[in-house]
């Protein structure tokens, strides 16, 4: 551990390093809980860092596509950035054209979260307070990080609530398997373990329906590159610049909280595989549309389009206002837990 800056409003900022015994490193910050670097071998044993990001903590509080935050306490969309619970209203903030996006104003990637240290693991603790950002109910919420033996990033979720609330917790990481800054990800390749997904509509807000992949752009059951359909004339695909959707994980077999098999990204030059392991009912696979060239990388790269892409284990977006859609309440006296593994190998 060691002190990684002073936030704007004067608080000492930690960033953390975990190491294993294979060389693997992953480094984090009590800002946000950002992953900053994701330090991974290629076939050859060369390591770089995977996960896109900055340099400094300036860059991480000015406004960002979330590099490597934890989202919360909705991550993804709610439409309208309205819910109703219980037979009460809720008015979250609305940052996202009408829609509350990744936790409203200040999200959980901008929040101070206190770090402590167990058996070389490192949990994160925040409490959102009854009303932050519009939401009821206390929230503490903890998210711990830790490596194993075999090249996996084990994050482990869990809150707990003194009044009814809905919440939805993922990690923002974007990732290049050539390494960050290395060029556009059009040549991963891609499998994700999903028969279906959740279109959306003109404001990026799921309809309701569950579509099936079969015969789309959406089908990734068998490798494809991401590059194959991100220039899809696809409607979906269209109205969201590309890929950037919630896809319905298979989990047949599966109890509630066992990991699955989400996805599994190959990179062929560098010979780099992540697999994505979750408890969580879906992924949002995100392809880095958005990423205008405006922002300029931890090796001093400028991001451009899809130099980078997410994948987002979560609930489905807009849950709260999709009774058909697994539940994202949470009540007092229940704990919310969930796991996702982001596990590398080469080829
Ligand atoms: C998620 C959303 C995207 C975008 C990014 C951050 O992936 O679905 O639309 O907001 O976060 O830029």
């Amino acid at each position: 551990m060691r002190d990684y800056g002073e936030t704007r409003d004067g608080q000492t900022i930690q960033e953390y390093s975990l190491r294993n015994a294979a060389g693997m490193e992953v480094k984090f910050i009590t800002f946000g809980g950002i992953l900053t670097s994701i330090r991974v071998p290629d076939r050859q044993g060369r390591f770089a860092n995977v996960a896109l990001g900055f340099s400094k903590l300036a860059d991480y509080e000015a406004e960002h596509p979330y590099f490597g935050a934890i989202t919360g306490r909705y991550a993804n969309r709610i439409g309208g950035g309205a819910f109703s619970l219980d037979g009460r209203d809720y008015q979250l903030f609305k940052n996202d054209g009408g829609n509350s996006l990744h936790g409203g104003a200040v999200g959980f990637d901008k929040r101070v979260w206190v770090a402590s240290e167990s058996n070389g693991a490192v949990e994160l603790a925040y409490r959102s307070s009854d009303g932050e950002e519009g939401y009821p109910g206390n929230l503490d919420v903890s998210v711990r990080y830790s490596l194993d033996a075999d090249n996996g990033l084990r994050i482990d979720y869990a809150a707990e609530t003194d009044a009814p609330t809905v919440l939805n917790l993922t990690n923002h990481s974007y990732f290049n398997l050539m390494g960050e800054g290395e060029g556009t990800i059009y040549d991963h390749i891609l499998t994700l373990n999903a028969d279906a997904y959740t279109p959306t509509d003109a404001n990026q807000i799921p309809t309701g329906e569950i579509a099936p992949v079969a015969g789309s752009p959406f089908d990734f059951r068998t490798a494809k590159t991401i590059g194959s359909g991100q220039r899809s004339a696809h409607p979906q695909i269209v109205a969201a610049q590309g890929y950037d959707h919630n896809f319905v994980l298979n989990r047949r077999g599966l109890g509630k909280g066992e990991l699955g098999l989400a996805a599994r990204a190959y990179e062929p030059r560098s010979g780099r595989v992540m697999e994505v392991w979750t408890t969580e009912p879906g992924v949002q696979f995100y392809a880095g549309n958005f990423l205008d060239a405006t922002l300029i990388g931890a090796s001093g790269r400028l991001y451009r389009q899809s130099d980078g892409f997410a994948l987002e284990t979560q609930h489905f977006p807009d849950s709260p206002n999709k009774p058909q859609f697994p539940t994202t309440v949470l009540r007092p006296g229940a704990r919310k837990e969930s796991t996702t593994v982001y596990r590398f190998s080469t080829d």
